[in-house]
């Protein structure tokens, strides 16, 4: 039985790259941060109790700014896929804790390929890049398009690509970068420009919320469907020889388009209830993402399938019906947001 560890493993991607394992066969373990109330609502799908006979994911307290936490576990483990998904991944708090974000973003990918190295093991290695690292670089944006970060998460994801380009050039490891363009699903953490609409046109259709506010809603993104993604990271590190690929959907749409068609969908008029607030804008912003994946096509056989329409229709569905339960459940929770 092949054994994968994750980091991240609580989060949106985390979540669905684990239930692609089990469901292929694998041993997963993950990675937890301690917190002080529940991060496992992702993994409840998943989770069995340790001391039911056949269970096949494992959760471990680590973090990934603790070296002796990873070298011991990688150590334990001997896993044969790590895929390092664990990050602080909102660009605009990166710009509130820079140096916390180039710690856990930046930082511990080094941290996770040492103890990788020490334990002797020859795991293959997947980290988790991004196309923020792409920044001000002007669209298309493929393998070959020069980076240029424009936040400190971008900052520190450019320096984990480095060192994992570093680490397979130097030691001949097996280590992959995927440089996922955005990826989206109804489990997409609620401080993201996609999940922020669609959970408040759940709200303002239920009569609880009025209005939304947002920052910059020219920005342009390629947005994909998260599910999917997380089947691309499998598939990288099947492959013979390690190598780097951008993901993503090849369309581009701006944040006026997503809350547009979500509000639309719901029965709405988005113009009647969101408001700019300047609170939300980025000191520097990544204006426009639009992918070429052609290589992941060609070389992995990867594809999207889930349209722009489609996506964001399904994250309002899925919006609406948590309210509801929520409301039946009387457990509505109250408003946070960055
Ligand atoms: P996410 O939902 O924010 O999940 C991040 C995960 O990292 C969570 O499990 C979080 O734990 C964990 N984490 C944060 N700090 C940690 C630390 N110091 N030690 C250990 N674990 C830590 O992110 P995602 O959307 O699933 O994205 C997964 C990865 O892909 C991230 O590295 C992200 O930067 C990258 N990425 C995402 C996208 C996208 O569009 N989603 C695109 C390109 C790249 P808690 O649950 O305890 O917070
Ligand atoms: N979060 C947020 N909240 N973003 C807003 C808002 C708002 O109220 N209003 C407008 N935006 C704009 C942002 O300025 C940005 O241009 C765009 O919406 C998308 O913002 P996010 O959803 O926060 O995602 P992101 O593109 O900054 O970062 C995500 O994608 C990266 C890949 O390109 C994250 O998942 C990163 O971890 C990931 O690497």
């Amino acid at each position: 039985m092949p054994t994968a560890f994750i980091t991240g493993v609580s989060g949106q991607d985390g979540s669905y790259l684990a239930e692609l394992l089990l469901a292929k066969g694998y041993e997963v373990h993950g990675l937890l941060r301690r917190a002080s109330s529940f991060n496992t609502q992702r993994l409840e799908p998943i989770y069995k109790d340790p001391h039911e006979s056949g269970v096949r994911f494992f959760m471990h307290y680590g973090d990934l700014s603790d070296s002796g936490s990873l070298v011991n576990l990688i150590r334990d483990l001997q896993p044969d896929e790590i895929y390092n998904l664990g990050a602080q991944s909102h660009v605009k708090v990166s710009f509130d804790v820079p140096e916390y974000t180039a710690d856990a973003t930046g930082m511990g990918t080094i941290r996770i390929l040492e103890a990788l190295r020490a334990s002797g093991t020859a795991s293959r290695f997947y980290q988790a890049s991004s196309s923020e690292m792409f920044g001000s670089s002007p669209p298309p944006q493929n393998e070959s398009t020069p980076f240029h970060p424009r936040s400190p998460y971008g900052v520190a994801k450019m320096f984990a690509y480095w060192t994992t380009v570093n680490y397979r050039e130097a030691y001949g490891m097996f280590a992959s970068n995927g440089i996922l363009m955005n990826h989206e699903s109804p489990r997409r953490g609620e401080t993201f420009v996609s999940r922020k609409i669609t959970r408040a046109v759940a709200r303002i259709k239920a009569g609880i919320q009025d209005r939304l506010y947002l920052g910059n809603l020219d920005a342009r993104r390629d947005w994909g469907y998260a599910p999917e993604y997380v089947g691309a990271m499998w598939m990288m590190l099947q492959q013979e020889q390690p190598d780097d690929f951008v993901i993503a959907t090849g369309q581009s749409h701006s944040v006026k388009e997503f809350a547009e068609l979500a509000f639309d969908h719901a029965g709405l008029d988005w113009e009647r209830h969101t408001l700019v607030d300047p609170r939300y804008y980025r000191p520097s912003e990544v204006d426009y993402l639009l992918g070429d994946a052609s290589k992941a096509k060609e070389v992995l056989g990867w594809e999207p399938e889930t349209s722009f329409e489609d996506l964001v229709r399904l994250m309002v569905d899925a919006d609406v019906k948590l309210l509801d339960d929520e409301l039946a459940g009387r457990l509505v929770r109250l408003d946070r947001d960055h």
